[in-house]
């Protein structure tokens, strides 16, 4: 079936509902629009009540499971399961983030505080820094590139992962969305030095740098004319934010890629700034 012949909402969900596999049943389609899935659904465990999200896909089952499945992090999406959805395709489980995504979070404030930003870039260094180097037990690990970092899909949960309310001054931020996820196929053809060549580089070629430098402009992404998300950002010609998160987001999008920290030591200088901050 093709993308444009399946049904809209509500029809789309009364379809799904009849061929959502037990214990899950259906609660509502998240009006959440993404480029690269055919719908992502709010449902929940019959048995438990555990809410999930469960993102579809109609031609084959999303290629988030591949790379979720072996992630096990705080600050990533947890996997749930992937499961066969018969004519809508097939679809993976995984936890639902009650918060939404920091893309819609960011619109409805209308000022966000420096530790929040703090908070999310912290959390996001830390999935990468989990997805590149492995769990600290692993005898063998091979690095992950999320290669889509966007407010889009850094989730946000009032939850632990597992399902506690966690009353905590923010929520807990979650990378989410793996379908551009990939190994690095070749570690050493990503410098040649020249500038222009890496600029190329950051925008096309997926390496752990450009995650690096995704993040540190996303993070820093008011001073890009005015195109900032942060909402006390947006058009401000003077960044509001410290002289510390400048030079940390600069340090991730050095020209020369070899020169940006590796997610490991972002993680860390960003956690000796916030302690410095503290002080
Ligand atoms: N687990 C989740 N919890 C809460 N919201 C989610 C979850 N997964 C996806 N969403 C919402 O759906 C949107 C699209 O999902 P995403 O996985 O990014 O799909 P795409 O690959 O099409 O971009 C996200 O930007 C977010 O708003
Ligand atoms: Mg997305």
């Amino acid at each position: 079936m093709e993308i444009d012949q399946l049904p809209t909402t509500p029809t789309r969900c009364s379809t799904l509902k009849d061929l959502l596999p037990a214990p899950w049943e259906l609660l509502k389609e998240l009006p959440a629009a993404g480029a690269f899935n055919d719908g992502i659904f709010l449902v929940r465990h019959a048995k438990t009540k555990d809410q999930a999200a469960l993102k579809v896909n109609a031609f084959q089952t999303p290629p988030d499971a591949d790379f979720l499945s072996q992630l096990h992090h705080k600050n990533i999406t947890k996997y749930i399961g992937t499961i066969s959805l018969g004519e809508f395709g097939f679809g993976i489980l995984m936890e639902f983030c009650d918060e939404g995504d920091l893309k819609d979070y960011c619109g409805q404030q209308t000022e966000i505080p420096e530790d929040f930003i703090w908070h999310v870039f912290e959390s996001v260094a830390d999935a990468l820094s989990y997805c590149y180097d492995g769990p600290e037990d692993a005898k063998y690990w091979r690095p992950i590139l999320h290669n889509d970092i966007r407010p889009a899909n850094v989730f946000l949960s009032s939850k632990s992962q597992s399902g506690e309310v966690l009353n905590a001054k923010y929520p807990r931020v979650v990378l989410g969305d793996f379908g551009l996820a990939s190994h690095p196929s070749n570690y050493d053809s990503e410098y040649d030095g020249d500038e222009e060549y890496d600029e190329a580089a950051m925008l096309c070629s997926y390496s752990v740098q450009r995650d690096v430098c995704v993040l540190g402009r996303m993070i820093d992404s008011w001073d890009h004319k005015g195109e900032g998300y942060w909402p006390r950002c947006r058009g401000d010609k003077v960044s509001p934010y410290s002289k510390q998160l400048k030079e940390l987001t600069g340090a991730c999008q050095k020209a020369n890629s070899m020169q940006r920290p590796l997610p490991n030591e972002l993680l860390r200088m960003i956690r000796d700034a916030r302690c410095a901050r503290r002080q």
